[in-house]
């Protein structure tokens, strides 16, 4: 399976701070937030991943990820001239997709929790339709919502409902067979402008081919899309890193314990840094390089 990370949109909700630089390369505690999607795509074991972003801010996405070998990933790039929505990553990444089963990462999602991993890995075995994520909030209106019936299966779905049928909220990240290219080209712009993700959605529910899986309640998700937020998620990172001394969404650590990379290659990247980053992965190395 392929994997798209939209990193795009204008950040208006971060102005003035996203007039000079994109959100998704902002400091989420100790990394910049793009690390947090592209870990969860690798944690799902997706290897070749296209970064969609804005034209302005594409060369410093280059600069700061390369081509992925690093990481013993294959990352490549695509621009969006102007935010037109979600589904429209579809359309700019036919020719990466290639006919492949294709994931959607949103830039801005952060994913953390135990047998998170596995679950994740399930979602990107190959499947007729579309597989997406429900997560329980307190404010349901702000998201992408299914109503669920008693055996989670999907009864409904709206977009920042004013009046919302449930409180599970469909997280940014979706997983799809190779028909999603020319769905998302069939949907058209909602009442604010935008090609929709809910409407692929709704397209495979109506094929009666939406699956939902339901986050545990011990797996954290944040959409760190506001000051407020932002803040927020660096504060959960700190708090998981400081106790337990492992770091969340390391890309050398993923990379080193999904096997992708070496204990030398870790040694390398290691002495690029001067700082306690370093010594993390150096610390590693002394370890025993446990499945995730
Ligand atoms: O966070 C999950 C929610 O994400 C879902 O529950 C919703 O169904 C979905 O519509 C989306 O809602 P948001 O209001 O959070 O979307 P937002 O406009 O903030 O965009 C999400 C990310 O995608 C953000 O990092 C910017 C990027 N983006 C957004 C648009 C509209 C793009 O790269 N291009 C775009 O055209």
């Amino acid at each position: 399976m392929k994997g798209i990370i939209l990193a795009g949109g204008t950040g208006s909700r971060l102005h003035p701070v996203t007039r000079g630089v994109s959100k998704h390369l902002l400091t989420i505690y100790d990394k910049p937030l793009i690390y947090y999607p592209i870990s969860t795509l690798m944690l799902a074991g997706i290897r070749e991943i296209l970064v969609i972003c804005t034209p302005e801010h594409s060369q410093a996405y280059q600069s700061l990820l390369g081509e992925g070998s690093q990481w013993g990933i294959d990352i490549s790039y695509a621009v969006q001239a102007d935010p037109n929505g979600l589904a429209e990553a579809f359309l700019i990444g036919r020719d990466f997709i290639d006919g492949q089963p294709c994931a959607l990462a949103l830039g801005d999602n952060i994913f953390y929790g135990a047998g998170l991993s596995g679950q994740l890995q399930e979602l990107a075995q190959p499947r007729h339709g579309a597989a997406v994520l429900a997560y329980q909030v307190k404010d349901p209106e702000r998201f992408g919502i299914v109503e669920l019936d008693n055996e989670g299966r999907p009864l409904s779905l709206q977009e920042k409902p004013i009046s919302p049928r449930s409180n599970w909220a469909i997280p940014g990240l979706y997983f799809y067979d190779a028909n999603v290219v020319d769905i998302a080209g069939q949907v058209k712009p909602s009442d604010r402008g935008e090609l929709e993700i809910t409407s692929v959605n709704e397209a495979y529910f109506r094929l009666g081919q939406l699956y939902v899986t339901r986050l545990q309640r011990g797996t954290t998700w944040l959409d760190a899309g506001t000051f407020d937020s932002m803040l927020e998620a660096s504060h959960f990172v700190q708090t998981v890193e400081k106790r337990q001394g492992l770091k969340v969404a390391c890309l050398e650590e993923v990379a080193w314990r999904k096997g992708y990379i070496s204990s030398d290659d870790v040694q390398k990247l290691a002495e690029a840094f001067n700082n306690e980053y370093r010594n993390y992965l150096v610390s590693l190395l002394e370890s025993t390089p446990s499945a995730l």
